[in-house]
């Protein structure tokens, strides 16, 4: 899917889109620096590439990490659809969109932790 490069151009896409949301945006601390940076690391991992981001923070266990954060359907969906846009505004090809889209979807859903 085009390796490290591609996984930074995503991240370095995908906040300024979060950070905009007013669904999301507000949930995201200041230093969104910091997050980007993992970020990067699980989904390089996330994506079959090396398992960077277990080997400085231990096993991802990402719904246990997101606790704290208030996910409804709608928080979901919005994160998805930042993830959406970004993917399209990177021109990545439509069957790579569509499976990285299947991928994260799960996990999204799954995180949500209230209703
Ligand atoms: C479902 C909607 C989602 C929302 C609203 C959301 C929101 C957040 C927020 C607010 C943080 C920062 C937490 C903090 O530092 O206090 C965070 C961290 C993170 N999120 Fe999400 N997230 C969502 C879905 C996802 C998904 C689907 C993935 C990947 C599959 C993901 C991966 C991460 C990672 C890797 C971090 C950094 C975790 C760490 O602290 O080590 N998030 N997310």
């Amino acid at each position: 899917m085009g390796g490290e490069q591609t996984i930074r151009r995503i991240v370095d896409t995908f906040y300024p889109k979060v950070l905009a949301d007013p669904l999301i945006g507000p949930l995201f601390p200041d230093g969104i620096e910091e997050v980007k940076e993992k970020q990067f690391l699980f989904l390089s991992q996330f994506f079959g590439g090396p398992p960077l981001y277990s080997e400085r923070f231990g096993h991802p266990m990402m719904r246990a990490r997101h606790m704290h954060v208030p996910i409804g359907i709608e928080e979901a969906r919005a994160w998805l659809s930042c993830m959406r846009q970004t993917l399209e505004e990177l021109e990545l090809p439509d069957e790579l969109r569509e499976a990285m889209m299947d991928r994260l979807s799960g996990p999204a859903y799954h995180f949500m932790n209230r209703t």
